[in-house]
């Protein structure tokens, strides 16, 4: 196990059959995340990017069976901001030393790729990178977004077992999910993705599969995290995704793809009180605080108990930990030859 940890970290390499050994065996958790923690701090440093996501709609046309915002949860109180109220949050969020503003939202097609364009360049005169996370659209609707100024776009797989993500997806279709994911890479967008960990029926081999994933896409971002039955979902009588499989999956992840932008999630933080901490300290290099105004924040619930981040706090938290708040906008440094 020593050798292979040996070799993720300096050849950033690994058979499938050996992800499975380490997935499979928990007595070197700690050398793999410190593992994971060095070659964080070799390839992207001590300065933890934080990133201002601004939830703008949970109108959803998905139906996604863990999700809290999936369309058939008539339980929640849908909301719209429109394009003053989302410019005033990016405003505040310049205003408080962001440098990335996140647009997020269900699947909500009524906010047209023109409208989100318009959007778009405005936020960009605050001279800040924007990601969009906002589901699956057409190649055109894309290019019409990244020629507006987006800069980055988060898309999780979810999960790269095909039978699994049609039974959690219903009406839904992996192949145009892996069509999206290619589409945006090559037009130029720094490319998230990700997966949840704790899906049922999920095994550690299709963990494997999905971090094999990341790497063939050349993913620039990868967000892991564990999966938390909400109440007003299919999934509410699970139990939710086991903590420290989803950090392993994160820690791998890392020693694969290097140079990349990893979030310490939220879900891992909402799992365990010092989720977001231990997650900074086996590999992830950003965190994504919500700036959406209080009113409609609870609104956005895809899982239950959602915690926030108080900004002075994280601050303070990372001093300590012996990093600090990045003053860039984080993009990844692709190195050569890894
Ligand atoms: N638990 C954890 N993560 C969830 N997501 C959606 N629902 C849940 C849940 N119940 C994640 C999905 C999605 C991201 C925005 O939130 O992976 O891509």
């Amino acid at each position: 196990m020593k050798e292979l940890l040996k070799k993720a970290k300096f050849f950033h390499l690994l058979e499938r059959s050996e992800i499975l050994e380490i997935l499979s065996d928990s007595s070197f958790n700690e050398e793999l995340f410190k593992s994971a923690d060095e070659v964080r701090k070799k390839y992207v440093g001590d300065d933890v990017h934080l990133r201002a996501l601004i939830e703008f709609s949970n109108y959803c046309r998905c139906n996604c069976k863990y999700c809290g915002i999936r369309s058939e949860n008539s339980h929640i109180e849908r909301y719209r901001l429109n394009k003053d109220k989302i410019l005033e949050i990016a405003k505040g969020a310049v205003g408080f030393g962001y440098k990335t503003i996140v647009m997020q939202s269900g699947e909500d097609l009524t906010f047209r790729a023109e409208y989100l364009a318009e959007i778009i360049s405005e936020i960009k005169k605050l001279n800040v990178a924007i990601t969009l996370s906002i589901g699956e659209r057409s190649y055109e609707e894309y290019k019409i977004l990244k020629e507006a100024g987006a800069d980055r776009f988060l898309l999780r797989i979810e999960t790269t077992d095909k039978d699994l993500y049609q039974n959690m997806h219903p009406n839904a279709d992996y192949e145009n999910r892996k069509r999206c994911l290619y589409d945006l890479k090559k037009l130029g967008y720094e490319t998230g993705t990700g997966c949840l960990v704790g899906l049922p029926g999920q095994t550690i081999e299709t963990l494997a599969d999905d971090i094999l994933f990341f790497k063939d896409l050349d993913a620039d971002m990868i967000g892991i995290g564990p999966l938390i039955p909400h109440p007003q979902t299919p999934l509410k009588d699970f139990t939710h995704g086991n903590f420290m499989l989803a950090l392993k999956v994160m820690a791998l992840t890392r020693l694969l793809l290097p140079d990349i932008n990893i979030p310490a999630t939220t879900a891992m933080e909402t799992l365990n009180p010092k989720g977001r901490i231990i997650a900074l300290q086996s590999g992830a290099n950003v965190v994504m605080p919500n700036v959406t105004a209080e009113d409609v924040r609870s609104k956005y619930e895809i899982y239950p108990n959602k915690v926030g981040v108080n900004y002075d706090e994280l601050s303070e938290n990372l001093k300590k930990i012996g990093r600090t708040v990045s003053k860039g906008m984080g993009f990844r440094n692709k190195r050569r030859n890894i």
